[in-house]
């Protein structure tokens, strides 16, 4: 089973092409909580840097997987340059279920974040260059099931950046909020969100767009999901407009793929 946390696609297409090669099935990580996973012979976690660290979501929802302490067990990290303690942080909380972490390699990406910043991700395309070769050392690494930790903890950014408090602090600051003059209730938002973070309400005054507007909970892990689905371009954070030529999501991924279940 490939299990995967993914905002923009990036994940999804990793742990797709990995199910594909081992046989295997994917599923979202709030599914796979659900589920029990004892029996499965070889389990993957596929899920992106968030602050040098493993998205906060993530490190909630891992101790709760039900897994087969047999199990070869490989963590891939996407992420637009650094992974810092992203998958260090997962492997301790697995070897507190007892679960031993075989083999781990992060993968460079374009950086779903830029747009905070105002920067287009899809600029960052040349660094799919080097993800088909990286890609394919990973695929024959675990069809081998080969044991190994390609870590990248050591940068000192990283033991600062990804500590819990800088990432809440990150997630507050880049949280993003909903135009409700832009929302025309779609619903898209709603369906991709991760964390089923996100809801529609009535609009005190429905207009002629719409009787409803999305409404974000307090559940944010500013993965950005939403503001790069919305057909709209009615999600946005910090200061910057949300441009249509900006919002990213891996090329292989269509929007409906990264629908959860109702
Ligand atoms: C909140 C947030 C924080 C991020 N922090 C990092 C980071 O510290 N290092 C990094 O290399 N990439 C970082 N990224 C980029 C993502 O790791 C990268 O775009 C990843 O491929 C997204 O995966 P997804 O498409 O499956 O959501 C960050 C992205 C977001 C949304
Ligand atoms: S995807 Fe955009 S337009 Fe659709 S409900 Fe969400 S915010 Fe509104
Ligand atoms: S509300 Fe948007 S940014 Fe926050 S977790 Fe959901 S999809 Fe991600």
């Amino acid at each position: 089973m490939v299990i995967y946390f993914s905002g923009t696609g990036n994940s999804l297409a990793i742990a797709r092409a990995i199910a594909e090669a081992t046989k295997d099935q994917v599923l979202p990580l709030v599914e796979a909580v659900r589920q029990d996973l004892s029996k499965e012979k070889r389990i993957g976690l596929v899920y992106p840097s968030y602050d040098f660290n493993a998205p906060p979501a993530v490190r909630n929802l891992v101790p709760r997987l039900k897994l087969n302490p047999q199990a070869y067990v490989f963590i891939i990290i996407p992420c637009g340059a650094q992974a810092g303690n992203s998958s260090w942080t997962v492997r301790k909380l697995l070897q507190q279920k007892g679960i031993e972490v075989a083999y781990i390699h992060k993968i460079r990406v374009p950086d779903n974040s830029a747009i905070v910043f105002g920067r287009n991700p899809n600029d960052q395309k040349w660094k799919f260059e080097r993800f088909s070769k990286r890609l394919e050392t990973i695929l024959s690494d675990i069809r081998a099931e080969r044991r190994a930790h390609h870590y990248s903890w050591w940068s000192p950014l990283a033991w600062i950046m990804g500590t819990e408090r800088m990432q809440q602090w990150m997630i507050r600051t880049f949280r993003p909020s909903v135009n409700a003059e832009k929302c025309i209730g779609c619903g898209i938002c709603t369906r991709v969100c991760p964390m089923r973070n996100i809801a529609l309400t009535d609009r005190e005054t429905p207009n002629d767009r719409s009787a409803e507007v999305a409404a974000i909970g307090p559940h944010c892990t500013a993965c950005l999901a939403c503001l790069h689905a919305c057909p709209q371009q009615a999600i946005e954070t910090g200061n910057n407009p949300t441009l249509k030529e900006r919002q990213y999501r891996h090329p292989q991924i269509k929007t409906t793929d990264l629908f959860l279940r109702k």
